[in-house]
């Protein structure tokens, strides 16, 4: 317990929500502006890059760390999903950040709110590519998100594309759902994928391949990269630039596609034109489930 106090003299490990809201509370009373940063932890310099923003554009910057079990439909994925509370609040202190929230589920959620299902309308954004795949996945995804934004009534919340279905059902709920008016001001600061230098996606997952299969992944970047080209070729449809990816990426033993789907950046449909445009890409590297997404 000793570690989950003032850390430095700039950061604070809360794990209640009390305590949270006592913090936000005393914030808002001294007239600073809030900047949320979501995460599960397991940080990398993705997650860094959008508390480094969220510092940088408010006065006091909050991030979350909770790995929400609401979001998972499978039991094995989280259990391993990695956690290292310790290493995370060490590279947050050292960003700058203000405040790290770090609940138990217990804490998070009664009893009934852990095991109940709850529905949100996302007009049909969930009902395609990750939302296929896993069923009640963004349900779970939305109950965490609201009640963070209800905790610290954040002026600015940051997420990162790399999730853009993700982001794009967040925006639906902030902008158009049954929500909207509920988070004041709100507004969503969508951040860019932040790649290794060798182009693999930054993600959580990427702590959980081996040497090899790290090297492997790379061919997930690479071929999403090379598409670029592919889609500017003379006589290019999307439909065949479409199968290419999935052909290529099937080609690099160790990895399996899912899906791969391009489709329209507003309405997440498939779309047949590579104006306003992203690839989204699903791939099993060994045992790990990898996305990644390029836009057109
Ligand atoms: O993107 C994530 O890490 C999670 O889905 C989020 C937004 C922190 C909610 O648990």
């Amino acid at each position: 317990m000793r570690f989950f106090e003032k850390i430095n003299e700039i950061m604070q490990i809360i794990t209640t929500k009390s305590a949270l809201q006592e913090a936000v509370k005393a914030c808002k009373a001294a007239g600073k502006t809030i900047g949320l940063v979501p995460t599960m932890g397991a940080l990398h310099e993705g997650h860094a890059s959008l508390v480094k923003r969220a510092v940088k554009e408010n006065d006091v910057c909050v991030v979350s760390v909770f790995v929400n079990p609401t979001q998972f439909n499978n039991k094995e994925d989280l259990a391993k999903y990695p956690r290292n509370i310790e290493r995370d609040a060490e590279l947050l202190s050292s960003i700058g950040a203000h405040y790290v929230f770090a609940p138990t589920p217990e804490e998070m959620y009664s009893t009934e709110e852990m095991n109940s299902m709850f529905e949100f309308d996302f007009a049909g954004l969930d009902k395609v590519m990750e939302g296929k795949m896993r069923p009640g996945h963004f349900n779970g995804v939305v109950q965490v998100v609201s009640r963070l934004f209800y905790l610290v009534q954040p002026d600015k919340g940051y997420f990162g594309e790399k999730d853009f279905q993700q982001l794009a059902i967040i925006h639906h709920m902030v902008e158009r759902s049954s929500m909207a008016g509920t988070f004041g001001n709100l507004k969503i600061i969508d951040c860019p994928i932040v790649r290794e230098e060798s182009g693999l996606a930054m993600s959580s997952r990427n702590e959980r391949l081996s040497a090899e299969e790290k090297q492997t992944a790379l061919a997930i970047s690479k071929t999403l990269f090379d598409s670029l080209k592919w889609a500017k070729e003379e006589g290019a449809t999307v439909a065949d630039v479409q199968q290419r990816v999935i052909d290529a990426i099937n080609a690099v033993e160790g990895l399996e596609v899912e899906y791969y789907e391009i489709v329209d950046q507003t309405t997440l449909l498939p779309t047949d034109t590579f104006n306003h445009a992203i690839g989204c890409v699903t791939v099993y590297c060994g045992p790990v489930r990898l996305i990644d997404n390029i836009k057109y």
